[in-house]
């Protein structure tokens, strides 16, 4: 600074302390004014001239003396700002030892402070790299839940007068959800449902997530060597879809079932057991219609429960109808977990009628489900997809009353549970076979296992692979034929429904029950259900 501008700021340092001054002065006299008169508001006026009038003293009054020290310009200005902000007084720093004139700890900080932003970065790249890949896989996953398989005869349903709602994807349905898993599962736990009905928590041997994809309603047969012979059994799995770290089979024991029996019987808590899944083709996901009624009865319950289980897990907005029927209180399957469910979902209807209640609390419907419950319970049910299981006479019931209420057959999708046939015969039950032609007697016909059937044969059929005949009644599958003569044909449900035993026919004619598990495609190229084809007339498969 030159003397000249030194001088400049002097003076100016010295006006602005005595104008501070004066107006300190001021402000004391207009203080005192108001504090006569009472005058809180002129008094805070004059506080306020006070502080200003103090400031431009104080700083007039630093400019002078910091002059009068002769302390350079920066420095001056610099005291002022530390005073101002309460600062404490310039320290003398020692020059710096690190980089850039920053010292050691200073460098740290700020290498760490790097090298955390840089961790973080990285972290933030993989994980919208997985959110990628995860996203990626279900839109696969879901693509593959939506397309309608081929041998699933899903009809569709009729559109209904409500809006259209957005259905969730679903989210197990990875993208192997169509692959048959052949494997051995852990039963983990098992719950009793009721006196005997129990269920079976499988999970996978090593703990991991189940190794296998399913839409609910779906089934695993499971097998088990039973005395000696091998005997597979399908069951639901009645578990949430949504649930990857276990399934769930509930299995009611029959009077003399071979496997339900020794289901309850003999398999505990840790046992292995040999498992294929899925199967099926009694599905619903959501993605089908935007309301869905279930009807079922008994252990008939279990397709329904996954539907309901997943939907509720992945809060689908359709309605969801519930309308099942039991023997007796103590036969109603789920019915915490259903009055649990219900509580939570608004969109979720359960009602449920006991063929026998007298002698309960039970205040709900009592007899079989009828017209009238069908009506009040599902408004515009004749609009509605409907998914039926249950004993054979309550469904052939149901169907005729869903008719009677204009229900579009087209709108109606069944399963039926068995018995497996021809697995095991009733008791004190034998085989029958009278063979219609006399040269057949010659034939060596081996029993591998008994079967359940049959009048007498009236054709022949001969397995073109085996290269072996046997004779064929007309109650007679293809299966039963096969086995009764040790011809290997593999099989699972035994209702037609999963496929296990397509084989191709290759001479003849024969009617099949239920054929749903083949494609229009498989049905001209001549492919058979073994487990439902009959004839009365002669045959040749390739088996
Ligand atoms: C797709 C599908 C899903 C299924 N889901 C379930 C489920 O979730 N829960 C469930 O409990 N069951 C389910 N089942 C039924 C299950 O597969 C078995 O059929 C059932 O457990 C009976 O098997 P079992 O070996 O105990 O009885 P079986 O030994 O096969 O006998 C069944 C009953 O029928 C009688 N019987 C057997 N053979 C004959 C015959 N030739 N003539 C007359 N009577 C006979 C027996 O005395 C017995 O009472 C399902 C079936 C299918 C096809
Ligand atoms: S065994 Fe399942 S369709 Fe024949």
């Amino acid at each position: 600074m030159s003397a000249e501008e030194r001088k400049s700021f002097e003076a100016k340092a010295q006006v602005r302390f005595s104008a501070g001054l004066a107006e300190v002065a001021a402000a004391e006299d207009e203080l005192r004014h108001a504090h006569a008169a009472k005058d809180a508001a002129a008094a805070e006026r004059a506080a306020r001239r006070l502080r200003d009038g103090l400031n431009d003293v104080s700083s007039g009054a630093a400019a002078l003396r910091a002059f009068a020290e002769g302390k350079p310009g920066p420095q001056i200005a610099r005291d002022w700002f530390r005073q101002q902000m309460n600062l404490p007084p310039d320290a003398v720093h020692p020059p710096s030892s690190g980089l850039f004139g920053l010292d050691w700890i200073h460098l740290a900080a700020m290498a760490a402070l790097a090298t955390v932003s840089l961790l973080l970065m990285v972290a933030y790249g993989v994980r919208t790299r997985r959110a990628a890949a995860l996203a990626d896989r279900l839109v696969r996953a879901s693509a593959t839940a939506g397309a309608t398989p081929a041998t699933a005869k899903v009809e569709s349903v009729p559109t209904p007068a409500a809006a259209p709602v957005t259905v969730p994807t679903v989210p197990t349905t990875r993208p192997e959800a169509a692959k048959l898993w052949k494997g051995q599962l852990r039963v983990a736990a098992i719950f009793t449902e009721t006196p005997n009905v129990r269920t079976y928590r499988f999970r996978e041997i090593g703990g991991g997530p189940i190794p296998f994809s399913f839409c609910p309603g779906q089934f695993m047969t499971l097998s088990a060597d039973i005395g000696g012979k091998l005997i597979r059994r399908s069951y639901t799995i009645a578990s949430s879809a949504a649930q990857t770290s276990y399934v769930e089979t509930t299995i009611k024991r029959e009077d003399a079932g071979v496997f339900s029996e020794h289901m309850h019987r003999d398999v505990s808590e840790g046992d292995i057991l040999d498992v294929m899944a899925p199967s099926g083709a009694f599905t619903f996901t959501g993605a089908e219609s935007d309301s869905v009624v279930l009807i079922g009865g008994g252990v008939g319950i279990t397709p329904l429960m996954a539907a309901v289980r997943y939907l509720c897990d992945i809060a689908w907005p359709g309605e969801i109808f519930l309308v099942y029927g039991a023997r007796t209180t103590e036969d109603f399957i789920f019915r915490d977990e259903l009055e649990h469910l219900q509580r939570r979902h608004a969109k979720l209807h359960v009602v449920a009628s006991m063929v026998r209640a007298t002698g309960t609390s039970w205040m709900g419907p009592e007899g079989p489900i009828t017209k009238a419950l069908l009506a009040d319970t599902v408004p515009d049910i004749a609009s509605r997809r409907v998914h039926l299981c249950g004993p054979p006479g309550m469904m052939a019931a149901i169907r005729a009353i869903l008719s009677d209420l204009g229900v579009p057959a087209a709108s109606i999708k069944t399963e039926a549970f068995g018995p497996a046939r021809g697995a095991v015969p009733p008791p004190g039950q034998t085989l029958v076979v009278e063979l219609a032609d006399k040269a057949l007697a010659d034939q060596p016909v081996r029993p591998a296992e008994p079967i359940a059937a049959i009048g007498p044969a009236t054709a022949t059929i001969r397995f073109a692979v085996s290269n072996k005949t046997a004779p064929l009644a007309p109650d007679q599958t293809v299966l039963e034929a096969a086995e009764s003569i040790g011809v290997p044909i593999d099989y699972a449900c035994r209702v037609g429904t999963c496929g296990t035993c397509k084989t191709k026919l290759v001479e003849g004619k024969v009617t099949m029950e239920i054929d749903e598990a083949l494609s229009p495609e498989e049905k001209s190229d001549n492919i058979i259900l073994a487990c439902q084809a009959k004839s009365i007339g002669n045959l040749v498969v390739q088996a």
